[in-house]
């Protein structure tokens, strides 16, 4: 069988990493977390002190990055880095360097190898919408702002003294800044199908989702 895709989008702190992982772990798929190829290049770029607004410069960050999934995460340049990116910093600056039409090309391109190599549940921004047009199944996560920053900021305790009231603020920064940009901006592809996880558990959100995939898996 070749390999299949089930895309994951939403703003951020919907807790998509979580549910795209564990939905990836249900269906025997492995997980591509799109977010941390670009919180990887912010790493690397501010790591080198290079201009983020800077698209050459940043754009040539990029294209010297290897990108691998072992076992559900994202490897750059063989290393795991997942702890570092966790930053509100690098959440930032991942979002500034995302809108750079040259590095999307980028990362698009590897996105769609991997999805030759194996079955996905890809999750970021444009899966649905531009990276993976003919996915088997589209969801696009979504939940109210406040739910969203409560959500991050008890994910972010203990690994940062980010306060409640500054990761709202940031969310809607980024929300608009994801939203508005010229290129691949954040929305719903027209066939996917939108999910308010505001008042649903983990486990509920993961079950609905792989029920709605088997059922397109099955319809297919
Ligand atoms: O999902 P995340 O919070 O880890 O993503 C970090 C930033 O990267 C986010 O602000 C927008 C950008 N991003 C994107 O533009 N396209 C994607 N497919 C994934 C993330």
């Amino acid at each position: 069988m070749p390999p299949i895709v089930v895309t994951i989008d939403g703003p951020a702190g919907t807790g998509k990493s979580t549910v795209a992982l564990l939905v990836a772990e249900r269906l025997g798929f492995q997980f591509l977390n799109t977010g941390a190829m670009y919180r990887a290049v912010a790493w690397h770029c501010l790591q080198h002190a290079v201009n983020l607004q800077d698209a050459m410069s940043s754009t040539a960050v990029a294209a010297n990055l290897s990108f691998h999934i072992v076992d559900h995460k994202m490897q750059v340049d063989g290393v795991d880095l997942s702890q570092e990116f966790r930053d509100d910093t690098i959440s930032q600056a991942a979002s500034v360097i995302a809108a750079h039409s040259e590095i999307r090309s980028i990362l698009v391109e590897r996105q769609r190898q991997l999805a030759e190599e194996m079955s996905l549940v890809s999750e970021g921004r444009d899966q649905g919408t531009i990276v993976f047009p003919n996915a088997t199944k589209k969801f696009f996560l979504t939940a109210r702002p406040e739910v969203r920053a409560q959500r991050r900021y008890d994910d972010l305790r203990g690994h940062s003294d980010v306060s409640y009231e500054q990761i709202l603020k940031t969310q809607q920064e980024r929300d608009l800044r994801d939203m508005t940009r010229s290129i691949a901006p954040l929305q719903p592809a027209p066939d996917a199908e939108v999910v308010d996880s505001s008042d649903l558990e983990l486990d509920e959100v993961v079950n609905l989702l792989v029920q709605k995939v088997e059922q397109a898996q099955q319809a297919a």
